[in-house]
């Protein structure tokens, strides 16, 4: 039986009405599923914001933007390391001043299994500081934008959420302890998945239901993921599995993220990505998510812990 609420083939772009007067911010659109969603969302005329940690990289990406879809796309890309907490504050403060609203904020940059335990300038583990930490703090400095605009916050997870310890590791964030790249990468997007949820029934509690939080993931996408930041052997690893039918291209792996972003009434409890084999490919829906990342007492005590550590608080 056919369960996807948007039929055989699930959701696609074709459902995104024009989005003209409409302003996105989106992080890590050099390349992967982020580049995607920012093409197909400046292709219905919205306004895109894109927040990029290397300014080289993003003008080449506007630049081929603007060759393939003409110079009157209305782009621009402030710079931004979600790695760094000073950056992601000072990047923010920009957004505040360049855009009157927000419709969607989709935080889709990251870094994955890094082979070796690093931490950031603030010292965090590098995925959680990078994935969780910097996301954050972006996502509660522009709260306030986005609550006037009605808009949404959407977060790019993984099933990775279900691939490591399937909690947070309170006692031991950075893993100085038995640090392997799959359960640090795993525990950050699980704690980002888990800060969605949580948002969510912050947001029903204080009555702000206007605004909404989502929680997706891309399947298994041909990108530069694991090439950015993974070790030989898992570069060599995912580059053939590239060439299998378990993976599918980065253009279907950035429709979960523009469905959160732009499709009318959808169901905030859902988690959504591919929803065939393994979840890694197939026509995009909403489908199960483990219990544990719906851990009420784990995730008040990681958001506690993240106001502590960023010492950034939201204003719900
Ligand atoms: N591909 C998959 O199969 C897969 C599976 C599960 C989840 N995901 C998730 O999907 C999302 C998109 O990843 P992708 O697969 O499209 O990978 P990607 O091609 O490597 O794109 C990641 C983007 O994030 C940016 N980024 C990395 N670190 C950053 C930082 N410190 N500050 C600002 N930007 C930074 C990258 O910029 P640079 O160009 O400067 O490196 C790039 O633009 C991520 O959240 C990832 O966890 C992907």
């Amino acid at each position: 039986m056919n369960t996807n609420q948007f039929g055989k083939k699930g959701w696609t772009p074709d459902r995104i009405e024009k989005l003209y007067g409409k302003t996105y911010v989106i992080t890590g659109t050099t390349s992967g599923t982020g580049f995607e969603a920012a093409k197909i969302l400046l292709s219905k005329g919205a306004r895109v914001v894109m927040l990029n940690r290397n300014p080289k990289k993003a003008e080449n990406t506007i630049a081929m933007l603007k060759q393939e879809m003409g110079n009157d796309i209305d782009v621009i890309n402030l710079q931004m390391d979600l790695s760094m907490q000073v950056s992601v504050k000072k990047a923010a403060a920009e957004v505040l001043k360049t855009v009157s609203q927000i419709d969607a904020l989709i935080c889709n940059a990251a870094i994955a299994q890094v082979p070796k335990q690093t931490l950031t300038i603030d010292g965090w583990e590098s995925q959680m500081g990078t994935n969780y930490f910097g996301n954050w703090t972006l996502q509660a400095l522009l709260f306030p934008l986005i609550e006037k605009s009605k808009g949404r916050i959407v977060t790019v997870g993984s099933m990775g959420y279900d691939m490591g310890i399937k909690t947070i590791k309170f006692e031991d964030l950075n893993w100085d302890k038995d640090y392997t790249p799959n359960n640090a990468y795993s525990q950050s997007k699980l704690a980002q998945i888990m800060s969605m949820y949580e948002l969510q029934d912050r947001l029903k509690a204080a009555e702000k239901t206007e605004v909404k939080a989502y929680a997706c993931h891309p399947g298994s996408s041909r990108t530069n993921l694991i090439n950015t930041s993974g070790s030989f052997m898992m570069k060599f690893i995912f580059n053939l599995m590239k060439l299998s039918p378990l993976t599918q291209s980065a253009e279907k792996g950035a429709y979960p993220q523009l469905m959160c972003a732009t499709e009318p009434n959808l169901d905030q409890s859902g988690f959504y990505g591919p929803t065939g084999r393994s979840n890694w490919v197939g026509p995009v829906g909403a489908h199960k998510i483990e219990p544990h990342a719906k851990d009420k007492a784990v995730a008040k005590r990681l958001w506690k812990i993240s106001e502590k550590e960023t010492g950034v608080k939201w204003n719900i």
